[in-house]
């Protein structure tokens, strides 16, 4: 057996974020956050919104559609006008169905059948009753916005592939879906991004709210730019952060962006998001097998994308003596045979390791918003965070505030991260009864 000690040395020191480094990709965020704002080339695509922060006295019952990749959700919310929000009803469908026979998700499905799908199940969450619903669209794709109703998506990400989507309004899309299914009582108010949803959730209770963020499936943050340029008011600014590119690859990185949908595209997320954590992690332990680094059959692990989140969120759970949990995961599902518990103890480093490489980026990245909207640091701030790691994987909820510590020191006592559940939802609820009270207003 080679020296597994040194080879995984140079595996955490490939993957450290050290403080120094998170003050350079801070500094390197802060920058490009300028350039996508005025324009110049940048990786950050900086999208307004064009919707400002929530006043908590919004009071309507609205539907709400969070679309995320996975599945749809579709919710009736009732905003109490206190800065309360109460979900009346949430139904929850997967957009793929091997069972049912349907994946909305690939290539072969086109735009119109995923959006009657949509619409359908607004109908069941909806039925009509002489009653005119606002809804608000949450869309977590990178969508150029042209008002607060219409978002043409750029590009898929976290690799979906539904043919005839892009380059079109999915406002539009679905306004034309609920029509063709008789659901036009129900009238789209507000496309947002999920991240915007979000801040809006947890504003709409507390004001010190200014950044927000997804660490889920994908990754992508926004934050509120107070003065924004073209129309000298607060807007939020949905940066698509998960694109960053300025962040050194690791050849398992590498090799993982070059065998994905898009090579080049969404760098950071890569290295950040749910969907990739348990793929960087499998490329890892496929090559300390093949190399003779660890015992096991390499052709197990053959299998692009075969470790998900979940094992890898059980994997950093398990503190039994024998690591029975990860014996029992790695011998299963993970085809790797019986390990040693040296090995064993291994495969945690190993998930911890890209784990806290991810909350580190992340951090840094929010280091970097906070270094332009307030660099001394002089008042508090919420940053909003929905998304499944950041929920349910353990430990990376402390890696983020670790980070934060370390990158301000005492001053990040100004700052208090948050989980803000169901927060896209809840989001897309408020921006449609922002959007209806001013329509409602302005009729008045
Ligand atoms: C999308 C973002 C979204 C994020 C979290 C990314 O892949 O590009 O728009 O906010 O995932 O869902």
């Amino acid at each position: 057996m080679r020296d597994l000690s040194k080879m995984l040395a140079g595996i955490e020191e490939n993957f450290a974020i050290p403080t120094s480094l998170m003050k350079t990709i801070a500094t390197q965020f802060k920058e490009a956050m300028a350039d996508g704002l005025t324009g110049n080339p940048s990786s950050l695509k900086m999208l307004p919104s064009f919707i400002g922060p929530p006043t908590g006295r919004e009071q309507k019952r609205v539907v709400a559609v969070d679309f995320g990749g996975t599945n749809v959700r579709v919710l009736l919310v009732e905003l109490t006008g206190l800065g309360q929000t109460r979900i009346i009803k949430k139904h929850c469908f997967p957009l793929k169905d091997k069972q049912a026979h349907y994946d909305y998700t690939a290539a072969s499905s086109s735009g119109l059948q995923l959006f009657d799908f949509i619409a359908e199940k607004i109908a069941e969450v909806a039925p009509r009753k002489d009653k005119v619903y606002p809804l608000g669209h949450t869309f977590s794709f990178p969508c150029r916005q042209y008002g607060v109703n219409e978002a043409e998506l750029i590009s898929w990400t976290k690799e979906i592939k539904t043919a005839g989507v892009e380059g079109r309004d999915v406002g539009q899309l679905l306004a034309e879906a609920l029509k063709r299914k008789g659901v036009d009582y129900v009238t789209s108010q507000a496309v947002i991004n999920d991240t915007t949803g979000t801040l809006l959730a947890s504003a709409y209770h507390d004001n010190t709210t200014d950044i927000a963020a997804i660490c889920g499936t994908g990754h992508n943050s926004c934050y509120i730019e107070s003065r924004y340029s073209l129309t000298g008011k607060p807007m939020i600014i949905n940066m698509e952060s998960g694109n960053f590119n300025k962040v050194n690859q690791t050849k398992y990185d590498l090799c993982l962006d070059q065998a994905s949908e898009k090579p080049g595209a969404q760098r950071l997320e890569k290295m950040a998001s749910g969907q990739y954590l348990g793929e960087i992690v499998r490329l890892i332990i496929r090559s300390l097998v093949q190399e003779g680094y660890m015992n096991g059959d390499a052709r197990a692990l053959s299998y692009p994308y075969s470790l998900p989140t979940e094992d890898l969120s059980a994997v950093l759970a398990d503190t039994t003596p024998g690591l029975e949990v990860i014996a029992e995961i790695t011998a299963g599902r993970w085809g790797l045979g019986n390990l040693t518990i040296d090995e064993l103890r291994v495969l945690r480093m190993v998930a911890r390791v890209v784990a806290v490489r991810s909350a580190r980026l992340v951090a840094s990245t929010w280091a970097g918003v906070l270094g332009r909207i307030d660099p001394e640091l002089s008042r508090r701030h919420s940053i909003a965070v929905d998304g499944s790691l950041y929920e349910k994987m353990p430990g990376y909820a402390g890696f983020l505030t670790q980070g934060m510590i370390d990158f301000f020191g005492t001053k990040a006592e100004q700052i208090t991260i948050k989980l803000s559940k169901d927060g896209s939802g809840i989001g897309a609820a408020i921006a449609a009864a922002i959007v209806y009270n001013e329509i409602i207003e302005r009729i008045i």
